[in-house]
């Protein structure tokens, strides 16, 4: 909605209970209803929630979505995915500011607009893409934009925009056993409730569920650890913060299969005695809140969540959404877990692990959307079933996102072990050159791999998959995504604050045509300080894309070296043109030599 001048602090307040572990929602609740969070709110707040105001601070300015200063009535993100970029999103952006005389990341002379980049907002598949006030507009064209710019010009509130400009397809061309068959609501639980909690864990055991957030942890024996793990309660939390660029997995089962994840939370409360689930929403989903909140609202009446569920004498659970607010790094499960104590979302130290010491330090099991879906099927199906699907060492199916250069960009949905050239022909994809499997910080694979395996022991994926052409610049690719990696490095580590900078400018210089090999030597030598060093997931990975680009599309770098030896990405001589003005010299002297 557009800024409005009265933010009713108490009453934002109230709604989150006075819990200063509900920081970062009242600041989103704030955020949206002020437009801003301004100095003084940080005063009241801290007095309201009776905390010292430097941690309200330090929170409100950790989240890429929170500011101080206005943004107008309108703020506009452009979403800066290479996705998008390859569909033309820097063209556009260009475009539009034209349109509305605006210069990016400067609020236009009437106050009234913003407009500025974010990181990817997953919608690759619908690249490019935006969020107006948090709202995601996907498939822009110069058409759709002059629609946005008019309806800005007329001051037309957010509520009264057409709602086929918010309309985001879930693009499923690949239906398998989570997204194509129909689920009975309850179906799941029944079951579970009829096995009890031991037996429906044996079920998850045998079926050899693995993580689907990436990391690929066995699901069972997390949760038989948390089931085991004494506390004063039991906490379930759903990880949807799909920050990854290039997925958007998780965005489809949650606008069209949120029943199947809320019940294989409900499942997993059982087996784990919990009576609490978050669900941690990115908050570039913004658009999902209100339906999300409606299919709880609904399962709440048919009494699957709620007091003694489903007639069972107590057992107690309810599920409640958090939205991030724009931070990458909170889709790792510890940082996820602070940002939902309402603190800046900076990894802790491990162990121990969340399913011992999580969410309110109590233990917690913290799963992946997708996975929560397998948990509901295979509750409902049986473990043999889904051990049956896929390979011995990856069971079941594996969602997957496709965007890029391919006539077919949506959600796919195969059993584990297909081919990525098998993809590549079911996708459209004819002239694929390279693919980068599970995003930045994940596997660059060459045209010469296309016969490697989708599963945990071949490409392990969240579920990104991003396919490019031979007209595209690998060396691009993965200058966009050390960009991506120093934005969203939380800092709180120096080998990833100061490598991934590193890495973002050596890229950079060599962009600007002043690399060397000593420079391309760096880089490796970054990688491995950072593989060895760095605090959490995200430094192990920023690297990849450059390393594994460098090995496998050399030709990218080395059409870039300027020469073999070192090379200053500062210009000496360059930088004496203002002197030379000055003084009105400009012989042979008044410059420094080439060498
Ligand atoms: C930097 C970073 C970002 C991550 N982002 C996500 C994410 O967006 N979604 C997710 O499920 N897991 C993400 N993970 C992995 C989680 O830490 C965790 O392993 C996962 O949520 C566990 O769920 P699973 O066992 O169901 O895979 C991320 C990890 C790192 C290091
Ligand atoms: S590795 Fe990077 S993202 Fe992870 S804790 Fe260190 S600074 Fe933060």
């Amino acid at each position: 909605m557009p800024a409005q001048d009265v933010c009713d602090l108490p009453g934002i307040v109230a709604r989150w209970h006075r819990d200063p572990a509900n920081l970062v929602q009242i600041l989103r609740e704030v955020q949206e209803s002020c437009g801003t969070i301004p100095s003084d709110t940080l005063d009241q707040l801290a007095k309201l929630l009776d905390v010292p105001r430097v941690r309200i601070e330090s929170t409100a300015s950790f989240y890429a979505f929170f500011h101080a200063e206005s943004h107008g009535a309108y703020e506009i993100l452009f979403s800066d995915n290479i996705i998008d970029r390859m569909a033309g999103k820097e063209a556009l952006k260009q475009y539009f500011c034209e349109r509305l005389w605006l210069e990016p990341r400067k609020l236009s002379e009437d106050g009234l607009v913003y407009v500025d980049d974010t990181a990817d907002i997953g919608l690759a598949d619908q690249a490019p893409a935006m969020l107006v006030n948090g709202y995601a507009i996907p498939s822009l064209d110069k058409a759709r934009l002059d629609l946005v710019a008019e309806l800005i010009r007329a001051r037309k509130p957010l509520a009264e925009w057409p709602p086929m400009l918010f309309e985001v397809p879930d693009n499923l061309c690949k239906p398998g056993p989570l997204t194509g068959e129909a689920f009975v609501p309850g179906a799941a639980l029944k079951a579970a409730l009829a096995r009890g909690a031991e037996a429906t864990l044996a079920e998850i055991d045998a079926s050899n569920l693995r993580g689907r957030g990436g990391a690929g942890f066995k699901t069972a024996t997390k949760w038989a650890s948390c089931r085991k793990a004494e506390g004063e309660a039991h906490y379930v939390v759903c990880n949807a913060d799909e920050g990854e660029p290039g997925t958007f997995k998780d965005r489809v089962l949650l606008a069209s299969h949120a029943d199947l994840v809320f019940e294989g939370m409900t499942v997993c409360a059982r087996v784990i005695g919990a009576r609490l689930g978050l669900l941690y929403l990115r908050g570039e989903y913004r658009n999902l809140l209100e339906k999300l909140k409606s299919v709880l609202a609904r399962r709440r009446e048919a009494g699957l969540l709620g007091q003694n569920i489903l007639g069972e004498q107590g057992f107690d659970f309810d599920i409640e959404i958090h939205l991030g607010a724009g931070a990458y790094i909170c889709g790792e499960e510890s940082a996820l877990i602070e940002s939902l104590e309402g603190k800046p979302g900076k990894p802790r130290n491990r162990p121990p692990f969340p399913d011992r010491c999580g969410y309110r330090n109590q233990p917690t099991v913290v799963n992946n959307v997708e996975t929560f879906a397998c948990a509901a099927k295979i509750a409902e199906r049986g473990g043999a079933w889904f051990a049956a699907l896929g390979t011995p060492q990856s069971a079941g199916s594996k969602l997957i996102s496709i965007s890029g250069d391919c006539k077919r960009p949506g959600a796919y949905e195969y059993p584990f072990g297909v081919t990525v050239r098998q993809i590549l022909i079911d996708c459209g994809a004819e002239d694929a050159h390279a693919v980068q499997v599970s995003g930045p910080s994940g596997t660059c694979i060459s045209f010469r791999e296309f016969d490697r395996r989708i599963a945990f022991e071949d490409l392990a994926t969240a579920g990104a998959f991003m396919v490019f052409s031979r007209e595209r610049d690998m060396f691009e690719v993965a200058r966009n995504f050390t960009h991506f990696f120093a934005h969203e490095s939380c800092g709180f580590c120096t080998p990833c604050r100061v490598g991934t900078s590193l890495l973002r400018n050596i890229m950079d210089k060599l962009a600007a045509g002043k690399g060397s090999a000593y420079d391309m030597n760096e880089m490796k030598h970054i990688m491995h300080v950072l593989r060895g060093t760095a605090h959490c997931g995200l430094g192990h990975t920023a690297a990849n894309p450059v390393v594994q680009t460098m090995e496998k599309f050399p030709d990218a770098y080395e059409k870039r070296l300027k020469r073999l030896d070192f090379e200053p990405a500062f210009d000496l001589d360059g930088a004496l043109q203002t002197a030379r003005l000055i003084t009105g010299r400009d012989d042979e002297w008044a410059h420094l030599a080439d060498d």
